[in-house]
């Protein structure tokens, strides 16, 4: 009798653990080898029940969950944005560590726009993790709407971890933060400072060959961050359990102004490159003339007010902590780009 009733609950057990297997899509194998370690996962979910107060079966349910999604880790991860500074990066590293990626973007195929949720089905479709970009930024109006339907769709389509790059210092894009939070897969959250990459791979790369950096917030002191450092923490968070949860504010070593920065490019380079401080509405009109739409310049009116108004003029040792050797020097990222030739002018 007390046989059966134990037959009886083992199968019961095996087709809720198939019934798992299928909808999360692991392989028989997988299970099998989770199954090999029952007896030590029966004595940690006791541990599990006894610490967190959760009932046995629940305590034990719970890390089969844990269990099976390390075994998910090694399937596919998909980075948004991954032709861009960080996103780039992020697909690389983990191509080079033999993990299977997806990258989304509008050039991809099939292609992934935040602005046509009805291409976002294909490009989720098998995926475990994602790496979220967001474009243009996480503080747009109408951003936590489109991260509120994402996220709804990732957990429907059973991803089990979020990794969400987010700006430093943006309290509008702490909204879309706590809808990843709130999701109910595991999540990290990484706030980032301004990139160094945006001095050679975006907006201010053509002012520097030009020869003259004009921005306004020229005294503002802001701790540019290396977007190679950034990738490594993502990489991190997206393969680690122990990022689940956590909240990095990532940070340059050092806190710089443009002025700074431009006299540092200028030394790196050997060229003499300029800075013209500008207020917000010069730089604005100068952005008009080489006709910037104006749903950018909301952007930059609310990075350069808001956000550059000296509130993010202090380091943090989070790249440090996670990675544990220190972040990039802007002066390495300057010798670095001198050396790949992206600041030498075309003639
Ligand atoms: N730049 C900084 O200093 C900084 C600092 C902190 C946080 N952030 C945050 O980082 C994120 C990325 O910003 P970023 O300026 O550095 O850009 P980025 O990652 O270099 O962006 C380019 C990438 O986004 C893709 N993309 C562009 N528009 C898209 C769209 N509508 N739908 C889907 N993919 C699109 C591009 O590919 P396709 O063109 O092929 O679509 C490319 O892969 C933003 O959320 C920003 O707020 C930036």
């Amino acid at each position: 009798m007390i046989q059966n009733k134990s037959r009886d609950m083992h199968e019961t057990e095996h087709d809720a653990i198939d019934t798992h297997r299928v909808s999360l899509k692991l392989s028989p194998t997988a299970v099998a080898l989770h199954l090999r370690s029952k007896l030590q996962r029966r004595r940690m979910a006791k541990d599990l029940a006894e610490t967190q107060g959760n009932d046995y079966k629940c305590a034990r349910f719970h890390l089969t969950l844990k269990i099976n999604y390390k075994h998910m880790k090694e399937n596919k991860i998909l980075v948004l944005g991954g032709t861009g500074k960080t996103g780039r990066r992020v697909a690389e590293k983990l191509t080079g560590l033999g993990k299977a990626v997806r990258v989304g973007s509008r050039s991809e195929k099939p292609p992934f726009d935040w602005e046509n949720q009805e291409t976002w089905n294909d490009t989720l479709e098998g995926m475990n993790a994602v790496y979220i970009t967001f474009q243009p930024d996480l503080a747009v109006p109408g951003a936590s709407e489109t991260i509120e339907a994402f996220t709804s769709l990732a957990v429907k389509k059973g991803l089990q971890k979020m990794v969400l790059l987010s700006g430093r210092g943006e309290k509008e894009a702490q909204v879309c933060e706590q809808i990843v939070m709130d999701a109910g897969i595991d999540w990290t959250i990484v706030r980032a400072s301004w990139f160094n990459q945006n001095f050679s791979e975006s907006f201010l790369l053509d002012p520097i060959l030009a020869g003259q950096i004009a921005l306004p917030r020229g005294e503002t002191l802001e701790p540019f961050v290396d977007t190679d450092d950034i990738a490594d923490v993502v990489v991190a968070s997206l393969l680690e359990d122990q990022h689940d949860g956590k909240i990095y504010e990532l940070t340059g070593p050092r806190l710089l102004t443009f002025k700074q920065i431009t006299a540092e490019i200028s030394k790196a380079t050997g060229r003499d490159i300029k800075f013209k401080p500008l207020s917000i509405d010069e730089y604005k009109n100068m952005l008009r003339e080489h006709q910037i739409p104006e749903d950018f310049l909301w952007l930059i009116d609310y990075l350069f007010t808001e956000v550059l108004d000296g509130r993010n003029s202090s380091v943090t040792d989070d790249i440090e902590k996670v990675l544990g050797r220190k972040a990039k020097d802007f002066s390495e990222y300057a010798r670095e780009t001198v050396a790949a030739g992206i600041w030498e002018p075309a003639n």
